[in-house]
């Protein structure tokens, strides 16, 4: 029978990769937690609906990437491309806008795009992010900034770029969008026929695209910065999330082709890049979504947030760190001879549990040979053997793998003993 492979785009993530996934989760949980950041699950599919006015209608994720079904009971399902809709979703469900309408959390989990797959574009991904709902002020969008900043710097990526842009709000963003229109059918005949279909619909996707004809568009002395189409109010925020950026040491840039492709942002945008993973330099983005809550029925509720690509980070890590440095293996491998010994082990496996030395126990079923072939492949440095004698004598027999040094000690004296060579492996 022909053997069945995972799904295109999709991947199953093990032993060594999950240690670097460990690494980033548990300081993505431990940032949180410093900044009062609660975690919230929500579900891996939603209405359809829900996307399509969050995200919009005009988006590339929409129109072609979406995982969308009918249910057996004819509901259209989509499995989520990403996670504010949702978030906001369930904001607006449990009335919190009413009875606690200032949130900060964080999520972490798959999420599903119909994309091209190659190195860092998966079609289903991992993001962690985080949203604060309720705040208006600069500073919300600095600390969004900030948090993503400090768990790259703490996950130990570097070389990182951050670029801001805004785009604008109700108010400014559609005379810049008019600007654009004009702009991009002065040039069309020198556009990609898919960004000239975009021309009416959302002129500011062109900006994403990578033909290097609609690049040397964008890039005339007569091209619309949208920068100097913000209205009072968007230029003032921007103005003033900048000077915390600079007061609290982040760097950054201001790129005005920033645009994104998720249509809810206004004001701020930003999003982190590296150069070291070529066409897929994206490892995090994010924004101001005032009007997200406008569009799923309840008026006026202000949020900010970021999401970053957990595959990416992980690539990078890779590139930069090593995976080596994330590896983890047991410290003891235990190694029964016999049924006695094997009831012997699986005693000390309880006692080693609690003392947190981890282990790895096999079983009589294979001889001596094949445990010290086993725990040597597996690099782990001290086996414990226990056969009759052992058993016997109420001993285990110890074997230093690295110095070929063997010793029987009473089985009182084990812990201890392992203890001081575990503390002599972590200082090596
Ligand atoms: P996004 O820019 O679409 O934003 O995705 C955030 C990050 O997810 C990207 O920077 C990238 O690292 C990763 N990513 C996206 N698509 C893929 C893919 N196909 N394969 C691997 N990684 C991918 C959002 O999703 C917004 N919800 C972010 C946000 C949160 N804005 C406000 N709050």
């Amino acid at each position: 029978m022909e053997k069945i492979h995972v799904p295109k785009g999709t991947r199953d993530i093990g032993d060594p990769e999950i240690f670097i996934w460990y690494h980033v989760e548990n300081i993505v949980r431990e940032v949180a937690a410093h900044y009062g950041y609660s975690e919230i699950r929500t579900p891996f599919f939603e209405q359809t609906e829900l996307f399509a006015r969050g995200v919009g209608e005009a988006t590339d994720i929409v129109q072609k990437e979406m995982y969308t079904f009918t249910d057996k009971g004819g509901r259209s399902i989509t499995l989520r491309p990403e996670g504010t809709a949702p978030v906001m979703r369930s904001y607006l469900e449990q009335g919190l806008y009413v009875s606690n309408p200032r949130v900060k959390w964080f999520y972490m989990g798959p999420m599903f795009r119909y994309e091209r797959p190659q190195a860092g574009r998966m079609r289903q991904f991992h993001q962690f992010g985080f949203e604060t709902i309720g705040y208006q002020s600069p500073a919300s969008d600095a600390e969004v900034i900030l948090l993503a900043n400090l768990i790259y710097q703490k996950i130990g990526l570097i070389n990182l770029l951050l670029e801001i842009n805004s785009l604008g709000c109700k108010s400014c963003k559609p005379s810049y969008i008019q600007a654009m229109r004009i702009y991009l059918k002065k040039y069309a005949c020198d556009l990609c026929e898919n960004c000239r279909t975009r021309i009416e619909i959302n002129p500011l996707r062109v900006l994403d695209c990578k033909n290097e004809s609609c690049q040397a568009v964008f890039h005339r002395a007569d091209f619309p910065n949208i920068q100097d189409y913000l209205c009072a109010e968007c230029a003032t925020h921007q103005e003033q999330l900048i000077a915390i950026l600079t007061h609290i040491g982040i760097q950054h840039v201001i790129n005005p082709y920033l645009v994104r492709g998720l249509d809810y942002y206004v004001k701020t945008a930003f999003e982190i890049k590296t150069e070291e993973l070529g066409a897929q330099n994206a490892i995090g983005g994010g924004g101001r979504y005032d009007n997200l809550s406008d569009v799923l029925g309840v008026q006026g509720i202000p949020g900010v947030g970021f999401a970053a690509g957990m595959e990416r980070i992980i690539l990078l890590l890779q590139k930069q760190v090593g995976q080596k440095a994330f590896n983890q293996k047991p410290l003891v491998y235990l190694a029964p001879l016999d049924h006695q010994g094997e009831k012997s082990l699986l005693q000390l496996s309880m006692r080693l549990d609690h003392l947190a030395i981890p282990f790895y126990l096999e079983f009589a079923d294979k001889g001596i040979k094949y445990h010290l072939k086993n725990a040597q492949r597996m690099n782990i440095h001290h086996i414990v053997i226990v056969g009759e004698e052992e058993c016997r004598n109420g001993a285990y027999s110890i074997k230093n793998l690295q110095t070929g040094e063997q010793k029987t000690i009473p089985q009182e004296a084990l812990v201890s003993d392992l203890l001081g060579a575990c503390q002599n492996v972590a200082n090596t």
